[in-house]
């Protein structure tokens, strides 16, 4: 009896301690106290540890605790392929290849926020199958020049529409347990000089068209990450700039995640520790050499950051609210048991690529009906042009990726035309033969023997007796074409892609252009080509995508998210600057004297110069009507609102879709304004001769500009016009009210 009773007693005092969890692995509590306890358990160098990089793309998690680790991955578009620990390089892996998903530019023109929640959910499915935590992406810098050489990775040129586009890729990704890391923060719009350039803009510009975007990431879409950027602002570094990310992102918006430095951002310890950076990555140092005992040891926020409190010279606070924010990043994600499992490869995220393609893909020009073509009765189909076969999904920098598989664009014409329709191929030009990036190979020999002219000629002597010319041209992320770290050098298309175009527009009428690119390019043959097509880096499913538009599978419904300016010269950033091309070793004052009027905010003002195509252009294969817009009141109250509606119908003979586009103007206002600012857009599909009614409902943060002397958004008493559009040069409808 006496030895049960000994049993008992000890298993009865061993109970407490085997059910009692503790608080940071007990699910059953709330985050916060999970937090405080996890941190209350580590020691001083295991917060030094998870505050920054242990190799390329990871930081260490608390071993002893069993918190795992964090792992990051590019990009925006798909996810990386593994790299070795400390290299840039592949890790030759072979189970690592993805989709890659259209470029931000394409979904960007979708102009159809579903297609953002759709292209989210996806990518953060692949991530999270590859077991990465935390998403490099997306980017949403501001489109100020046509030479930045990133700007297929972003959202064009308007704060509205990348906002209300950020927002839906960000919940889509974090639904699955994956971090968003929005990026860069901020002011990072071009290529030269990224490291050592200080941007100098008005609060005015800086609040209305540069961080809007970024706003709507942390306090509509919840973004558990920002990425700092690599240039300066007000002479800080924006990876440790208290303005930026104490001032702003913490203390105006609320931010409560991490912010991770750009890989190598980071310049100053002091700094780092106090003006708002939580996790550093890529400081430029390998892990294999230089440094203590390994070379992330001599990180910025590692060995110095650990001295300095050692020695008394700065306290613990900072630090640990800096593992706060990396523990409830890790609770979002490493520490969360229910989260999704994720998928990789599946048909389901090639259904989405192809369909945020076909949506994304803007016909801007179709003179006499040339499109869609007839590729089910053409007798010779001739496509031309080096983009019709080349791969596009490795290359530009580290959105690059190794795709389990990339449909081209001639691939995907042959396939849509079968077997009755002769489609014959000719190179055009030679532009970039290589294709590799940070080892990952194409595979494409596009060797090419022939001259330039001799290029031409066998593509003029195909063109004569063709039913249609496809030319597929472009841009093609190799440097200085859409490439990170090497802006454009010019408007223009590269290669000698102008002249062969001239040269098949003079021997055929049925020329149809199709134009591969994440930035404007100028088209001096504008009027001798009777049809063209912005066609994106649209990725995996490329071909198909740009296949379903031609031969009007998909009817195409994408609008321009950026202006195609004529010449560089009509461009304000380049007007009146600053922008400069010219690389330098010492930090480089870059004056945004173009303020507020970016893009259409610009062309909107100019009586003499037009731009190419205009923000929001983009033609179907149907046509629409716009009824009157009708305002429910012509009088609103300061806390009121005013509901424009409209009715739209299809007056075509097929099935369409419409973006239909609001835009506010302010009759009168203290402060100069555009004419006209995006502020609503709608994008509906109609049957032929189906109408609906589109509203939208204005408020006064939709007249509201920012006043930097009140530092505030203010909406002044008058009158006020709303514009219903199908383009912001294509107006179709204007109200006036006015607020009291
Ligand atoms: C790059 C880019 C950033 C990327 C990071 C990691 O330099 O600026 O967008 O996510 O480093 O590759």
């Amino acid at each position: 009896m006496k030895y049960v009773y000994i049993i008992v007693s000890l298993v009865l005092a061993a109970a407490p301690a085997m059910a009692q969890t503790p608080v940071y692995l007990d699910e059953t509590r709330p985050v916060g106290e999970r937090i405080e306890d996890a941190l209350g358990r580590m020691t001083l160098e295991e917060k030094i540890a998870v505050i920054h990089a242990r190799s390329k793309f990871s930081s260490p998690g608390v071993a002893r605790l069993g918190i795992p680790e964090i792992w990051t991955t590019d990009g925006p578009h798909g996810i990386r392929p593994e790299v070795l620990w400390d290299e840039w390089d592949q890790a030759g892996w072979t189970n690592d290849s993805c989709v890659a998903f259209p470029a931000l530019t394409c979904l960007a023109a979708t102009w159809d926020e579903e297609m953002a929640a759709l292209y989210g959910k996806s990518l953060g499915e692949e991530a999270r199958y590859r077991k990465k935590d935390m998403v490099l992406g997306p980017g949403v810098n501001i489109y100020r020049t046509p030479l930045n050489g990133r700007n297929f990775e972003y959202m064009g040129e308007d704060p509205y529409l990348s906002a209300r586009m950020v927002v839906p890729y960000i919940r889509g990704v974090q639904s699955n347990g994956v971090a968003t890391c929005v990026k860069h923060f901020a002011l990072n719009n071009h290529e030269t000089n990224r490291h050592n350039t200080n941007v100098i803009v008005d609060d005015r510009t800086l609040y209305e068209i540069y961080l809007p975007a970024f706003k709507a990431a942390v306090q509509e879409g919840g973004t558990w990450a920002i990425m700092g950027s690599y240039n300066l602002y007000k002479d800080r570094h924006c990876c440790h700039n208290a303005h930026t990310l104490n001032d702003i992102l913490r203390g105006e918006w609320g931010f409560d995640g991490v912010v991770v430095s750009d890989w190598g951002g980071t310049h100053d310890t002091d700094q780092a520790i106090h003006d708002g950076l939580d996790m550093e990555f890529g400081s430029w140092t390998d892990g294999l050499k230089g440094g203590y005992r390994n070379a992330y040891d001599s990180y910025y926020l590692a060995y110095p950051y650990l001295e300095r409190i050692r020695s008394g010279e700065v306290g613990t606070e900072e630090l640990d609210e800096k593992v706060r924010r990396v523990l409830r990043l890790m609770y979002r994600t490493v520490m969360d048991r229910n989260r999704p499992l994720g998928s990789m490869c599946s048909e389901a995220h090639y259904a989405a690529a192809r369909r945020i393609g076909g949506e994304g893909i803007v016909l801007l020009k179709n003179d006499g009906g040339v499109l869609p073509v007839d590729m089910d009765h053409a007798r010779k189909i001739l496509v031309v042009g080096e983009n019709a076969v080349k791969m596009m999904t490795v290359g530009g920098g580290s959105s690059s990726l190794k795709v389990q598989r990339e449909i081209s664009p001639l691939e995907g014409i042959r396939e849509r035309a079968g077997e009755g329709v002769s489609v014959v191929y000719e190179r055009g030009y030679v532009g970039d033969v290589t294709g590799e990036y940070n080892g990952v190979t194409t595979g494409q020999d596009l060797s090419e023997s022939r001259s330039a002219d001799q290029l031409i000629a066998d593509a003029v002597e195909q063109a004569r007796d063709a039913d249609y010319v496809i030319f597929v041209g472009g841009l093609n992320k190799s440097a200085h074409q859409d490439c990170e770290d090497s802006d454009r050098v010019s408007l223009g298309l590269p290669y000698g892609q102008d002249k062969v175009i001239e040269a098949l527009a003079a021997v055929n009428d049925r020329l149809v252009v199709v134009n591969i690119s994440g930035n404007a390019v100028s088209m001096p043959w504008v009027s001798d080509v009777p049809a063209i097509v912005q066609a994106w880096y649209i990725g995996s499913e490329a071909g198909h995508a740009i296949a379903d538009v031609l031969s009007g599978d998909v009817n195409p419904s994408g609008k321009l998210p950026f202006t195609f300016p004529a010449r560089l010269e009509d461009v304000p950033a380049h007007i009146f600057g600053e922008y400069t091309g010219v690389p330098s070793r010492d930090t480089v004052d870059i004056e945004y004297k173009d303020g507020i009027y970016v893009g259409y905010r610009w062309t909107d003002l100019q009586k003499k110069t037009r731009p190419l195509f205009a923000f929001g252009h983009g033609l179907s294969y149907t046509t629409f009507e716009y009824g009157e817009p009708v305002l429910d009141k012509t009088l609103m109250s300061r806390d009121g609102s005013v509901t424009v509606s409209v009715v739209v119908t299809n007056t075509g003979t097929r099935e369409g879709q419409e973006v239909v586009q609001m835009y506010v103007g302010d009759r009168k206002s203290s402060l100069p304004r555009p004419l006209k600012e995006l502020k609503g857009f709608e994008k509906i599909r109609l049957a032929p001769g189906e109408s609906r009614t589109v509203s939208f409902t204005v408020g006064t943060d939709d007249l509201s500009f920012f006043d930097p002397d009140r530092h505030e958004w203010v909406a002044e008493p008058g009158k006020f016009d709303i514009y219903i559009a199908a383009a912001s040069d294509d107006v179709r409808g204007k109200v006036t009210f006015e607020l009291e």
